[in-house]
């Protein structure tokens, strides 16, 4: 995607350094931050430089493969499995993450040419999936559609393109009106800072509205599709995405807005039967109770927004339930959210 006329991707390698677009600054300030070392990378998964299924999935394959550059001959194999278990326990709900340790550890058996090759063949497919999940996500997409998304899941949590924003993105290039209601997604604001600069980037008229507004707008007919991304999704269909999407897909529900899910197959984990065996990530209180921004100096800082002594509750994603889904947008095409045709998604690898 383009920022100020340069193509970038949200994460990269060159050498052993690992170069991650720094969302936490953003939208005030866009800069670059370079993880030089495995545990740099470890460090911006945890404290969300880097953040989205997929870009963390691209991040955290990345992290392996400086692990088995950094690796010393003698403790070769320690070296190896340490950084393992300290990647994994970066962050726990998005499946991408697990799906690039494992692919980029397996190829490292053979050379730690291999792994680096692994993990750079696991960011070019993450923007290829994310390319696919636009074109057939747009026979969705209307002229004139108002589309509601929560979180973010443009480019920024990819590699390039993104899930839900990317159907966006190609009805917009192909000459379609569209018009997007983006749900400012506290505690974190994914929507308000990401989504938002995103649309503004590529000029798509959106609006943000507060968390709480959807339910609204959808009773007055003013939402035409619903679609969000996902960070797992169970054998059975079931979905963990950012909190508050089961909220929005049990309004949509009830008001008859189709609700679709955006993700490539390396977010599915045939491994849980059911979202009940998804481990939901829960996050410090301060990300409830402080905002940052820039203050009148223009230094971005954090102030408080709430009451003085409460504390908070932080519960990262939740699970929708498949039944209130109305279909899932992959690389292959566009699913049921059930276990035949997660099934058959996978059938021919
Ligand atoms: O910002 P995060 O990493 O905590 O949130 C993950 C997500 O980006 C969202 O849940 C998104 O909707 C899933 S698709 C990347």
């Amino acid at each position: 995607m383009k920022v100020n006329n340069r193509e970038y991707r949200t994460v990269w390698m060159e050498g052993n350094v690992v170069f991650m677009i720094e969302q936490n600054l953003l939208p005030f300030e866009f800069s670059i931050y370079e993880a030089r070392t495995c545990l740099n990378t470890c460090h911006a998964i945890r404290t969300m430089i880097i953040r989205g299924a997929g870009a963390i999935g691209a991040a955290a394959g990345f992290a392996m493969a400086q692990a088995f550059l950094e690796a010393p001959r003698k403790e070769f194999t320690d070296h190896i499995e340490r950084a393992r278990k300290q990647i994994e326990s970066t962050r726990p709900t998005a499946r991408n993450l697990f799906y690039a340790v494992e692919k980029v550890y397996d190829a490292g058996r053979k050379s730690v040419a291999a792994a680096v090759e692994k993990a750079r063949e696991i960011a070019d497919a993450d923007a290829n999936d994310s390319r696919m999940i636009g074109q057939y996500g747009n026979d969705l997409i209307r002229d004139g559609s108002r589309i509601e998304t929560h979180c973010n899941a443009g480019w920024l949590a990819f590699v390039d393109y993104g899930t839900a924003l990317s159907p966006i993105y190609f009805a917009h290039e192909t000459g379609k009106n569209v018009f997007v209601y983006v749900d400012e997604t506290r505690p974190r604001s994914q929507g308000a800072r990401l989504t938002a600069w995103e649309l503004n980037q590529a000029g798509i008229p959106h609006t943000i509205i507060p968390d709480n507004s959807g339910a609204f707008l959808m009773s007055e007919g003013r939402v035409d599709i619903m679609i969000t991304g996902a960070d797992r999704i169970a054998a059975n269909g079931d979905v963990a995405n950012k909190i508050g999407t089961l909220e929005k897909a049990v309004v949509a529900r009830e008001f008859g807005v189709p609700f679709y899910i955006a993700a490539p197959t390396s977010t599915f984990d045939r491994s849980c039967r059911s979202g009940s065996d998804i481990e939901i990530e829960e996050r410090d209180e301060n990300e409830v109770l402080y905002q940052s921004g820039p203050v009148r100096s223009g230094r971005i800082e954090e102030i408080l927004v709430a009451s003085p002594g409460s504390g908070a509750l932080n519960i990262a994603f939740d699970v929708t339930p498949a039944k209130y889904i109305t279909g899932i947008i992959t690389e292959k095409g566009i699913i049921r959210p059930d276990e035949n045709d997660i099934r058959a998604l996978f059938d021919d690898k």
